[in-house]
Protein backbone atom coordinates (compact mmCIF):
# COMPACT_ATOMS: atom_id res chain seq x y z
CA UNK A 1 0.00 0.00 0.00
CA UNK A 2 1.23 3.60 -0.82
CA UNK A 3 0.73 6.10 2.10
CA UNK A 4 -1.50 8.91 1.11
CA UNK A 5 -1.45 11.88 3.35
CA UNK A 6 -4.77 13.10 4.60
CA UNK A 7 -5.94 16.60 5.90
CA UNK A 8 -6.88 15.78 9.27
CA UNK A 9 -7.67 19.26 10.58
CA UNK A 10 -8.19 22.76 9.37
CA UNK A 11 -9.17 25.87 10.95
CA UNK A 12 -9.11 29.74 9.65
CA UNK A 13 -8.69 33.49 11.12
CA UNK A 14 -9.95 36.57 9.20
CA UNK A 15 -9.48 39.22 11.33
CA UNK A 16 -12.95 41.02 12.47
CA UNK A 17 -12.79 44.59 11.03
CA UNK A 18 -15.15 44.41 7.76
CA UNK A 19 -14.75 46.64 5.05
CA UNK A 20 -17.40 46.94 2.66
CA UNK A 21 -17.01 48.16 -0.56
CA UNK A 22 -19.75 51.17 0.86
CA UNK A 23 -16.55 51.94 3.32
CA UNK A 24 -14.10 51.39 0.44
CA UNK A 25 -16.17 54.53 -1.99
CA UNK A 26 -14.87 56.62 1.22
CA UNK A 27 -11.75 56.06 0.91
CA UNK A 28 -11.22 55.24 -2.79
CA UNK A 29 -12.25 56.60 -5.90
CA UNK A 30 -14.33 53.57 -6.54
CA UNK A 31 -18.09 52.00 -6.12
CA UNK A 32 -20.05 49.19 -4.96
CA UNK A 33 -21.56 48.63 -8.43
CA UNK A 34 -17.93 48.42 -10.47
CA UNK A 35 -16.47 46.01 -7.89
CA UNK A 36 -19.47 43.85 -7.41
CA UNK A 37 -19.83 43.74 -11.53
CA UNK A 38 -16.00 43.04 -12.31
CA UNK A 39 -14.90 40.91 -8.86
CA UNK A 40 -17.95 39.65 -7.37
CA UNK A 41 -16.74 41.36 -4.04
CA UNK A 42 -19.34 42.98 -1.38
CA UNK A 43 -16.74 42.89 1.39
CA UNK A 44 -13.44 41.66 2.87
CA UNK A 45 -11.43 41.66 6.15
CA UNK A 46 -8.33 44.41 7.28
CA UNK A 47 -6.07 44.07 10.04
CA UNK A 48 -5.58 46.60 12.17
CA UNK A 49 -2.41 48.00 12.23
CA UNK A 50 0.39 45.82 14.30
CA UNK A 51 -0.92 42.60 13.04
CA UNK A 52 1.31 40.85 10.37
CA UNK A 53 0.88 37.57 8.21
CA UNK A 54 2.46 35.31 11.30
CA UNK A 55 -0.50 36.08 13.34
CA UNK A 56 -3.16 35.34 10.81
CA UNK A 57 -1.40 32.43 10.56
CA UNK A 58 -1.10 31.15 14.27
CA UNK A 59 -4.04 31.68 15.32
CA UNK A 60 -5.12 29.87 11.95
CA UNK A 61 -2.83 27.43 13.12
CA UNK A 62 -4.19 26.61 16.81
CA UNK A 63 -7.53 26.19 14.90
CA UNK A 64 -6.27 23.14 12.78
CA UNK A 65 -4.54 21.70 15.52
CA UNK A 66 -7.61 21.62 17.92
CA UNK A 67 -10.14 20.42 15.01
CA UNK A 68 -7.18 18.04 13.90
CA UNK A 69 -7.10 16.89 17.89
CA UNK A 70 -3.69 16.47 18.35
CA UNK A 71 -0.95 17.94 20.73
CA UNK A 72 0.71 20.69 19.00
CA UNK A 73 4.12 19.29 20.08
CA UNK A 74 3.52 16.22 17.95
CA UNK A 75 3.85 18.75 14.85
CA UNK A 76 7.31 17.71 13.37
CA UNK A 77 7.48 20.21 10.27
CA UNK A 78 6.09 23.71 9.03
CA UNK A 79 5.51 24.58 5.97
CA UNK A 80 4.23 28.60 5.46
CA UNK A 81 2.70 30.18 2.29
CA UNK A 82 2.70 33.85 1.98
CA UNK A 83 3.40 36.59 -0.25
CA UNK A 84 3.37 39.13 2.91
CA UNK A 85 5.74 38.23 5.41
CA UNK A 86 6.13 40.02 8.11
CA UNK A 87 9.81 40.91 7.56
CA UNK A 88 11.65 40.68 4.42
CA UNK A 89 13.46 38.00 5.89
CA UNK A 90 13.19 36.13 7.88
CA UNK A 91 9.33 34.53 6.31
CA UNK A 92 6.32 33.71 8.61
CA UNK A 93 7.45 29.79 8.89
CA UNK A 94 9.97 30.21 11.99
CA UNK A 95 7.63 32.75 13.21
CA UNK A 96 4.36 31.09 13.13
CA UNK A 97 6.77 28.49 15.25
CA UNK A 98 8.02 30.21 17.52
CA UNK A 99 4.95 31.19 18.52
CA UNK A 100 3.92 28.09 18.52
CA UNK A 101 6.62 27.28 20.81
CA UNK A 102 7.73 24.82 18.64
CA UNK A 103 11.46 25.46 18.59
CA UNK A 104 13.51 23.27 16.93
CA UNK A 105 11.24 21.83 14.17
CA UNK A 106 11.77 23.05 10.42
CA UNK A 107 10.03 25.55 8.96
CA UNK A 108 9.72 26.08 5.56
CA UNK A 109 8.57 29.27 3.27
CA UNK A 110 7.03 29.02 0.14
CA UNK A 111 6.35 32.05 -2.04
CA UNK A 112 3.98 30.98 -4.64
CA UNK A 113 1.62 33.45 -4.33
CA UNK A 114 -2.18 32.99 -5.25
CA UNK A 115 -0.42 29.56 -5.93
CA UNK A 116 1.16 29.23 -2.18
CA UNK A 117 -1.05 26.60 -0.42
CA UNK A 118 -1.29 24.44 -3.33
CA UNK A 119 2.81 24.54 -3.71
CA UNK A 120 3.06 24.07 0.15
CA UNK A 121 0.55 21.12 0.21
CA UNK A 122 2.25 19.37 -2.84
CA UNK A 123 5.37 19.42 -0.74
CA UNK A 124 3.95 18.40 2.55
CA UNK A 125 2.54 15.67 0.85
CA UNK A 126 5.81 14.49 -0.60
CA UNK A 127 7.69 14.44 3.54
CA UNK A 128 4.13 12.42 4.32
CA UNK A 129 4.21 9.83 1.36
CA UNK A 130 8.03 9.64 1.71
CA UNK A 131 7.51 8.78 6.03
CA UNK A 132 9.89 12.05 6.42
CA UNK A 133 7.56 13.42 9.33
CA UNK A 134 4.23 12.42 10.46
CA UNK A 135 2.24 15.94 11.32
CA UNK A 136 2.75 18.59 8.87
CA UNK A 137 1.12 22.01 9.71
CA UNK A 138 0.58 23.82 5.96
CA UNK A 139 -0.09 27.39 6.84
CA UNK A 140 -1.05 30.06 4.48
CA UNK A 141 -1.67 33.79 5.80
CA UNK A 142 -1.50 37.41 3.96
CA UNK A 143 -1.83 40.52 5.21
CA UNK A 144 -1.71 42.50 2.04
CA UNK A 145 -4.03 45.43 3.00
CA UNK A 146 -1.53 47.95 4.31
CA UNK A 147 0.65 48.06 1.17
CA UNK A 148 -2.09 49.08 -1.12
CA UNK A 149 -2.35 52.03 -3.28
CA UNK A 150 -5.71 53.45 -2.27
CA UNK A 151 -5.72 56.28 -4.95
CA UNK A 152 -6.27 56.57 -8.98
CA UNK A 153 -3.43 54.75 -10.14
CA UNK A 154 -4.27 51.78 -7.53
CA UNK A 155 -7.54 51.47 -7.26
CA UNK A 156 -8.16 48.04 -9.46
CA UNK A 157 -5.89 46.10 -6.82
CA UNK A 158 -6.60 47.85 -4.15
CA UNK A 159 -10.56 46.64 -4.07
CA UNK A 160 -9.78 43.07 -4.67
CA UNK A 161 -7.76 42.04 -1.57
CA UNK A 162 -8.34 41.45 2.09
CA UNK A 163 -6.12 39.80 4.92
CA UNK A 164 -6.87 36.55 6.57
CA UNK A 165 -5.15 33.15 7.13
CA UNK A 166 -5.54 29.01 7.55
CA UNK A 167 -4.32 26.17 7.85
CA UNK A 168 -4.53 22.44 7.67
CA UNK A 169 -2.58 19.60 9.54
CA UNK A 170 -1.37 16.39 7.01
CA UNK A 171 -0.66 13.16 8.27
CA UNK A 172 -0.29 9.78 6.85
CA UNK A 173 -3.40 7.69 5.97
CA UNK A 174 -2.21 4.43 7.21
CA UNK A 175 -5.92 3.19 6.26
CA UNK A 176 -5.95 1.61 2.44
CA UNK A 177 -9.92 3.07 2.41
CA UNK A 178 -8.30 5.76 -0.98
CA UNK A 179 -8.87 8.86 0.93
CA UNK A 180 -5.99 11.40 0.96
CA UNK A 181 -4.36 13.66 -1.45
CA UNK A 182 -4.59 11.46 -4.78
CA UNK A 183 -2.50 14.17 -6.82
CA UNK A 184 -0.96 17.87 -6.62
CA UNK A 185 0.33 19.20 -10.18
CA UNK A 186 2.62 22.66 -10.34
CA UNK A 187 3.20 24.94 -12.92
CA UNK A 188 5.06 27.97 -13.83
CA UNK A 189 6.26 30.74 -16.33
CA UNK A 190 8.34 33.02 -15.05
CA UNK A 191 8.45 34.73 -18.26
CA UNK A 192 5.17 37.14 -16.81
CA UNK A 193 7.04 37.73 -13.51
CA UNK A 194 6.05 41.34 -14.19
CA UNK A 195 2.49 40.47 -15.06
CA UNK A 196 1.75 40.92 -11.51
CA UNK A 197 4.30 41.68 -8.63
CA UNK A 198 6.26 44.18 -6.95
CA UNK A 199 8.80 45.70 -9.01
CA UNK A 200 10.94 46.95 -6.27
CA UNK A 201 13.39 46.13 -4.86
CA UNK A 202 15.25 45.38 -8.00
CA UNK A 203 19.06 43.91 -8.22
CA UNK A 204 19.69 47.19 -10.13
CA UNK A 205 18.82 48.99 -6.90
CA UNK A 206 21.95 50.02 -4.65
CA UNK A 207 20.90 50.68 -2.19
CA UNK A 208 18.23 48.16 -1.83
CA UNK A 209 15.53 50.92 -0.58
CA UNK A 210 15.11 54.62 -1.86
CA UNK A 211 12.90 56.62 -1.20
CA UNK A 212 12.19 57.86 -4.45
CA UNK A 213 10.53 54.58 -5.41
CA UNK A 214 8.21 55.23 -2.22
CA UNK A 215 7.31 58.35 -4.07
CA UNK A 216 7.38 56.57 -7.15
CA UNK A 217 5.21 54.04 -6.04
CA UNK A 218 7.25 51.45 -7.12
CA UNK A 219 6.85 49.29 -3.52
CA UNK A 220 2.93 48.48 -4.19
CA UNK A 221 1.97 45.38 -6.39
CA UNK A 222 1.10 45.96 -10.10
CA UNK A 223 -1.13 43.89 -12.20
CA UNK A 224 -2.06 43.64 -15.64
CA UNK A 225 -5.07 42.85 -14.80
CA UNK A 226 -6.80 41.74 -17.95
CA UNK A 227 -3.59 39.57 -18.97
CA UNK A 228 -3.72 38.13 -15.50
CA UNK A 229 -7.77 37.71 -16.18
CA UNK A 230 -7.17 35.99 -19.37
CA UNK A 231 -4.24 33.43 -18.07
CA UNK A 232 -6.23 32.86 -14.86
CA UNK A 233 -8.90 31.69 -16.88
CA UNK A 234 -7.20 29.01 -19.39
CA UNK A 235 -4.67 28.06 -16.82
CA UNK A 236 -7.21 26.71 -14.47
CA UNK A 237 -9.27 24.75 -15.94
CA UNK A 238 -5.73 23.22 -17.82
CA UNK A 239 -4.39 22.42 -14.53
CA UNK A 240 -7.92 20.39 -13.51
CA UNK A 241 -7.62 18.38 -16.85
CA UNK A 242 -4.32 17.45 -16.11
CA UNK A 243 -5.17 16.36 -12.62
CA UNK A 244 -8.65 14.48 -13.41
CA UNK A 245 -7.00 12.63 -16.37
CA UNK A 246 -4.05 11.42 -13.89
CA UNK A 247 -6.84 10.19 -11.85
CA UNK A 248 -8.93 8.67 -14.03
CA UNK A 249 -11.78 10.81 -13.41
CA UNK A 250 -13.67 12.96 -15.48
CA UNK A 251 -15.74 15.77 -14.10
CA UNK A 252 -18.60 14.16 -13.10
CA UNK A 253 -16.81 12.55 -10.07
CA UNK A 254 -15.87 15.71 -9.12
CA UNK A 255 -17.82 16.81 -5.65
CA UNK A 256 -16.59 20.53 -5.31
CA UNK A 257 -14.11 22.44 -7.04
CA UNK A 258 -12.42 25.26 -4.72
CA UNK A 259 -10.93 27.49 -7.26
CA UNK A 260 -8.71 30.52 -6.26
CA UNK A 261 -10.95 33.26 -5.03
CA UNK A 262 -9.50 35.99 -7.38
CA UNK A 263 -12.55 37.24 -9.38
CA UNK A 264 -16.01 35.74 -9.05
CA UNK A 265 -15.86 36.55 -12.84
CA UNK A 266 -12.71 34.00 -13.27
CA UNK A 267 -14.24 31.09 -10.96
CA UNK A 268 -17.53 31.32 -12.80
CA UNK A 269 -15.44 31.40 -16.18
CA UNK A 270 -12.85 28.28 -14.97
CA UNK A 271 -16.24 26.66 -13.99
CA UNK A 272 -17.67 26.95 -17.74
CA UNK A 273 -14.51 25.83 -19.22
CA UNK A 274 -14.63 22.69 -17.34
CA UNK A 275 -18.74 22.06 -17.93
CA UNK A 276 -18.79 21.64 -14.16
CA UNK A 277 -21.84 23.26 -12.72
CA UNK A 278 -21.74 26.03 -10.51
CA UNK A 279 -23.29 24.86 -7.48
CA UNK A 280 -20.35 22.24 -6.92
CA UNK A 281 -17.84 25.31 -6.89
CA UNK A 282 -16.96 27.06 -3.80
CA UNK A 283 -17.14 30.67 -3.82
CA UNK A 284 -16.57 33.12 -0.98
CA UNK A 285 -14.92 35.52 -2.59
CA UNK A 286 -18.12 37.88 -2.21
CA UNK A 287 -17.32 37.77 1.69
CA UNK A 288 -13.58 37.77 1.81
CA UNK A 289 -11.57 39.36 -1.13
CA UNK A 290 -8.75 37.66 -2.83
CA UNK A 291 -6.98 36.86 -0.16
CA UNK A 292 -4.36 35.24 -2.02
CA UNK A 293 -2.11 32.02 -0.33
CA UNK A 294 -4.97 31.52 2.17
CA UNK A 295 -8.23 31.39 0.01
CA UNK A 296 -7.98 28.31 -0.85
CA UNK A 297 -7.41 26.72 2.85
CA UNK A 298 -10.03 29.64 3.84
CA UNK A 299 -13.12 27.99 1.39
CA UNK A 300 -12.39 24.78 2.12
CA UNK A 301 -12.71 25.14 6.17
CA UNK A 302 -15.33 26.90 5.71
CA UNK A 303 -17.01 23.94 3.68
CA UNK A 304 -15.71 21.26 5.57
CA UNK A 305 -17.41 23.08 8.78
CA UNK A 306 -20.58 23.73 7.35
CA UNK A 307 -21.21 20.15 6.27
CA UNK A 308 -21.08 21.05 2.32
CA UNK A 309 -18.09 19.18 2.01
CA UNK A 310 -18.32 15.32 3.18
CA UNK A 311 -16.61 12.19 3.88
CA UNK A 312 -15.96 10.93 0.88
CA UNK A 313 -16.32 13.86 -1.62
CA UNK A 314 -13.74 14.14 -4.09
CA UNK A 315 -12.57 17.61 -3.72
CA UNK A 316 -10.20 19.64 -7.28
CA UNK A 317 -8.34 22.83 -5.53
CA UNK A 318 -7.00 25.13 -8.11
CA UNK A 319 -5.09 28.57 -8.43
CA UNK A 320 -3.25 30.43 -10.43
CA UNK A 321 -1.41 33.61 -9.41
CA UNK A 322 1.90 36.14 -9.74
CA UNK A 323 4.67 34.23 -11.18
CA UNK A 324 3.33 33.27 -12.79
CA UNK A 325 2.57 29.79 -11.22
CA UNK A 326 -0.67 27.57 -11.01
CA UNK A 327 -1.64 24.27 -10.32
CA UNK A 328 -4.32 21.68 -8.93
CA UNK A 329 -4.46 18.61 -6.14
CA UNK A 330 -7.18 16.37 -5.71
CA UNK A 331 -8.23 15.07 -2.91
CA UNK A 332 -10.14 12.29 -1.76
CA UNK A 333 -12.41 13.14 1.83
O1 LIG B 1 -4.96 36.68 -7.32
C1 LIG B 1 -4.07 37.02 -8.33
C2 LIG B 1 -4.73 37.00 -9.59
N1 LIG B 1 -5.49 38.23 -9.79
C3 LIG B 1 -6.49 38.20 -10.63
O2 LIG B 1 -6.78 37.13 -11.13
C4 LIG B 1 -7.19 39.47 -11.03
C5 LIG B 1 -7.34 39.47 -12.51
N2 LIG B 1 -7.88 40.70 -13.07
C6 LIG B 1 -9.11 41.14 -12.78
O3 LIG B 1 -9.81 40.55 -11.99
C7 LIG B 1 -9.63 42.35 -13.51
O4 LIG B 1 -8.74 42.68 -14.55
C8 LIG B 1 -9.85 43.60 -12.61
C9 LIG B 1 -11.02 43.34 -11.66
C10 LIG B 1 -8.60 43.90 -11.83
C11 LIG B 1 -10.21 44.80 -13.47
O5 LIG B 1 -11.35 44.55 -14.26
P1 LIG B 1 -11.36 44.96 -15.80
O6 LIG B 1 -12.69 44.59 -16.28
O7 LIG B 1 -10.17 44.28 -16.45
O8 LIG B 1 -11.22 46.51 -15.74
P2 LIG B 1 -10.06 47.46 -16.32
O9 LIG B 1 -8.82 47.34 -15.53
O10 LIG B 1 -9.96 47.23 -17.79
O11 LIG B 1 -10.70 48.89 -16.09
C12 LIG B 1 -11.92 49.27 -16.68
C13 LIG B 1 -12.25 50.67 -16.23
C14 LIG B 1 -11.10 51.67 -16.43
O12 LIG B 1 -11.69 52.90 -16.78
P3 LIG B 1 -11.72 53.35 -18.34
O13 LIG B 1 -10.30 53.37 -18.81
O14 LIG B 1 -12.57 52.32 -19.03
O15 LIG B 1 -12.36 54.70 -18.25
C15 LIG B 1 -10.50 51.79 -15.06
O16 LIG B 1 -9.87 53.04 -14.85
O17 LIG B 1 -12.54 50.67 -14.82
C16 LIG B 1 -11.72 51.67 -14.18
N3 LIG B 1 -11.41 51.18 -12.83
C17 LIG B 1 -12.20 51.41 -11.78
N4 LIG B 1 -13.33 52.10 -11.64
C18 LIG B 1 -13.90 52.13 -10.42
C19 LIG B 1 -10.35 50.41 -12.44
N5 LIG B 1 -10.44 50.17 -11.14
C20 LIG B 1 -11.58 50.76 -10.70
C21 LIG B 1 -12.21 50.82 -9.45
N6 LIG B 1 -13.36 51.51 -9.36
N7 LIG B 1 -11.71 50.22 -8.36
Amino acid sequence: MNTKSIITGTGHFVPPKVVTNFDLEKMINTTDEWIRQRSGIVERHYVESGVGSSDLGYEAALRAIENAKINKSEIDFIIAATLSPDHYFPGIGVLIQAKLDLSGIGALDVRNQCTGFIYALSVADQYIRTHTYKKILVVAAEVQTSNLDYSDDGRDIAVLFGDGGAAVILEPNDKDDGRGVLSTHLFSDGNFASDLWMEKPSPKDNPTFRKEYIDEKKYYPYMNGRNVFKNASEKMPEAVKIALEENGLTIEDVDHLIPHQANDRISLMVAKILRIPVEKVIRNIDRMGNTTAASIPIALDESLKSGRIKEGDTVVLTAFGSGYTWGSAVIKF
